[in-house]
């Protein structure tokens, strides 16, 4: 059957433009607009093309990935972070009512739809929510505290994209919950440091602020209006509307006159209550005590609109040119409250992980070295053919690093193959060892080779081998 053909016009523009949050907060309707439906497949969707700010990690980049997969891995059972997997989906409401509107991720960046039985969803824009809403539906709140979390995977933003900049960006994300000492604070911290420096990336440093309580944070609001009003003329459009909506993010605009302007506002410190600024003294002795390059500044409000007392990021400090974030976080006392559960402090960072792998490149940083196969399996004809996916089996039941080139008929091409993989074993199987339950081993080294049976197949390549195998993994031990 011919598949029906659903095709755009060719111009058409990717809905989601304009700002979706408007829309996407409207309260549910319960049936789907009558609109004529669109077409499954639209003309730019049938080339075989990734989307716009959505890459495919290849092969080629993987151990850059894997390095740093490994990094986030062991920082967080160093520390004592348990792994958590939420869905890349959730409700659009979680994160409307934690990030906010007024935040470009929920005004711009949100990818939010509409599911065939009716229920608005997103991508997560980000872990915090999602691992908050975890922590309130599985009663986590009863574990002994503080509870560390920790995930690694993508998130989505309807970024423009850019280097740096991607629509599906990959995150490593850490929180701690049910702790309100600054002392945690300092710990986020120093796993985030630990993290990028053992990634090799040295010159990085943070910058660090405190935008107190939701009360000093709106005292600090009010005179930031005051002085921002009467400068209204030097803000960008959106800024000027900001002024309103959010002014807050007046501070975290990119426009140059915004920033010029911004640069001479009111700083949130001088505002904080003093509860906020005792735990701000204390957050910065400890991050002399851990000897973490800081710097205060007073214009960090983060993009996120959850944060209470302490935010930081993390920055490259040696990059010519564009500079970005490479990773960013922030205390959120009032957060898991607000979302229904206990009240709770916590403390987070997220880690922008295509950040970090290019920070990786441009300081040619060595990326993972996955291990190499020591040995090789040829096989000649039919019989040894079947009888040589048995013995992989059993080698890499062992853990003893194998490759061969099944596919290939010839000896002389499947030796070619060896040679040029550079193996210090190569295992021949011919029809006449195939018959015979035995196995030629060639020490490609030294040129030797014998014939041993398939049962001392093992130890015969270990012997060449020496003590440093290349284990693939531990042996794997058969349950009985
Ligand atoms: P965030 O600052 O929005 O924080 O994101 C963390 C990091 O993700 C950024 O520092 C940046 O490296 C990376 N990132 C953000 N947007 C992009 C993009 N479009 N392309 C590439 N990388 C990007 C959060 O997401 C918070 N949830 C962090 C947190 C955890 N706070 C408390 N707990």
């Amino acid at each position: 059957m011919t598949p029906k053909k659903t095709v755009l016009p060719k111009k058409a523009k990717p809905a989601a433009k304009k700002p979706v949050a408007k829309s996407a907060v409207k309260p549910e309707k319960k049936s789907v607009a009558k609109a004529a439906p669109a077409p499954l497949v639209s003309e730019n969707e049938l080339l075989m093309q990734s989307l716009r700010g959505m890459r495919d990690i290849l092969p080629d980049e993987q151990p850059y990935w894997e390095r740093v997969r490994r990094s986030l891995s062991t920082a967080a059972q160093d520390y004592g972070f348990q792994r958590i997997d939420t869905p890349t989906v959730e409700y659009l409401h979680l994160f409307v009512r934690s990030i906010k509107e007024g935040t470009d991720i929920i005004d711009k960046e949100i990818y939010s739809f509409q599911t065939r039985g009716g229920d608005r969803v997103a991508l997560r824009p980000e872990f915090t929510a999602g691992i908050g809403r975890a922590y309130i539906q599985h009663g986590m709140s009863v574990l002994p505290k503080p509870i560390r979390l920790f995930s690694m995977g993508p998130v989505f933003r309807y970024d423009r994209p850019q280097e740096g900049r991607y629509r599906e960006l990959w995150q490593g994300d850490f929180e701690v919950f049910g702790e309100a000492d600054p002392i945690l604070d300092a710990q986020v911290m120093q796993v985030a440091y630990r993290v990028v420096r053992e990634l090799g990336l040295k010159d990085v440093e943070f910058q660090v602020n405190s935008i107190g309580t939701p009360e000093s944070r709106k005292r600090y609001e009010k005179a930031l209006v005051r002085f921002l009003e009467s400068q209204k003329h030097k803000l960008c459009q959106v800024c000027r509307e900001r002024l309103t909506t959010n002014p807050m993010r007046i501070l975290d605009c990119k426009e140059d006159k915004c920033v010029q302007l911004t640069s001479q506002v009111p700083q949130a410190l001088d505002f904080l209550d003093d509860e906020s600024r005792a735990h701000f003294k204390s957050l910065l002795e400890y991050l002399d005590e851990l000897e973490l390059p800081y710097s205060i500044n007073p214009r960090l409000v983060r993009g996120l609109d959850y944060y209470t007392r302490t935010v930081f990021e993390i920055w490259s400090t040696d990059r010519e040119g564009k500079k970005y974030a490479l990773g960013g976080g922030g205390r959120y006392d009032n957060l898991i409250q607000e979302l229904g559960g206990e009240p709770t402090p916590a403390i987070g960072f997220g880690l922008g992980l295509d950040r970090v792998v290019l920070e990786m490149k441009r300081t040619q940083v060595r990326p993972y070295e996955f291990p190499k196969p020591r040995v090789f399996l040829a096989q000649l004809g039919d019989l040894a053919k079947k009888k040589s996916l048995r013995l992989f089996s059993e080698l890499e039941k062992h853990g003893i690093l194998t490759t061969e080139s099944f596919g290939r008929g010839s000896l002389k091409a499947q030796m070619r193959v060896a040679g040029r993989l550079g193996v210090e074993v190569t295992i021949i199987l011919g029809q006449k060892e195939a018959l015979d339950g035995t196995a030629i081993v060639k020490d490609m080294v030294s040129g030797t080779q014998e014939t041993v049976t398939q049962e001392r197949l093992v130890d015969a390549v270990k012997k060449i081998l020496k003590t440093n195998v290349t284990l693939a993994h531990p042996p794997v031990k058969s349950e009985k």
